[in-house]
């Protein structure tokens, strides 16, 4: 996983517990790592673990703390660090998410051995959008997350029907988002 994904993690535990706990955190989590450099690949374990021992740490659930993260990584460490990106990815949560596959494209085109995510799309006719996601990663409390973080950049409260999950054994991810 690109270490872009591992460094809102550190962004996220340093801003919301400080550098004492984010210390504590590597430590459990059996990382050395001085930093995270953004386009460089990590193992998928190393995002895993950080998970599992923040969650254990502030005595939430994975799941919970997957979704806090993604939630919190949107209007940060991606925003900061992409705005051409946030520019370019529209002007409403509907298009914003609508534009992901592209966005995605984009970001890891000139990086090597990416592994961007590719999302298929339903319009419902009561205006709500399907978001398929299919990976052998199975992040969908971090996707979770970042819909909701989608939504907090345009101020808005949008909210999530799981109404499959491959955690469930399901073969994709869908994920129903109603705008408000
Ligand atoms: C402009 C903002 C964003 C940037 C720059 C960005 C960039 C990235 C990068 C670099 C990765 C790692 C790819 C790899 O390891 O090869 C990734 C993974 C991922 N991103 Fe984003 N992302 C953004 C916003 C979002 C949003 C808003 C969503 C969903 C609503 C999303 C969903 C995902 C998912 C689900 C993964 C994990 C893919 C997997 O399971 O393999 N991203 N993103």
């Amino acid at each position: 996983m690109k270490g872009l994904i591992n460094k809102g993690i550190e962004e996220m535990v340093l801003a919301l517990q400080g550098e004492g706990v984010w210390e504590q955190v590597k430590r459990k989590a059996g990382i050395d790592e001085p930093f995270f450099a953004v386009s460089l690949d990590y193992p998928d374990k190393m995002t895993l673990d950080l998970v599992r021992v923040i969650a254990e740490e502030l005595g939430l659930g994975e799941r919970e703390t997957m979704i806090a993260y993604g939630r919190w990584i949107v209007p940060h460490t991606m925003k900061e660090r992409y705005p051409t990106f946030f520019k370019l990815a529209g002007a409403s949560p509907r298009v914003f998410l609508r534009n992901m596959n592209k966005v995605h494209e984009l970001v890891t085109r000139s990086v090597a051995k990416a592994n961007p995510p590719r999302f298929e799309y339903e319009e419902r006719q009561d205006g709500a959008l399907l978001m398929r996601y299919r990976s052998e990663r199975r992040l969908c409390g971090v996707l979770e997350g970042l819909i909701f973080g989608v939504g907090d950049v345009f101020d808005q409260e949008l909210k999530v029907e799981i109404q499959s999950c491959m955690l469930d054994g399901a073969s994709s991810c869908d994920m129903l988002v109603r705008f408000p």
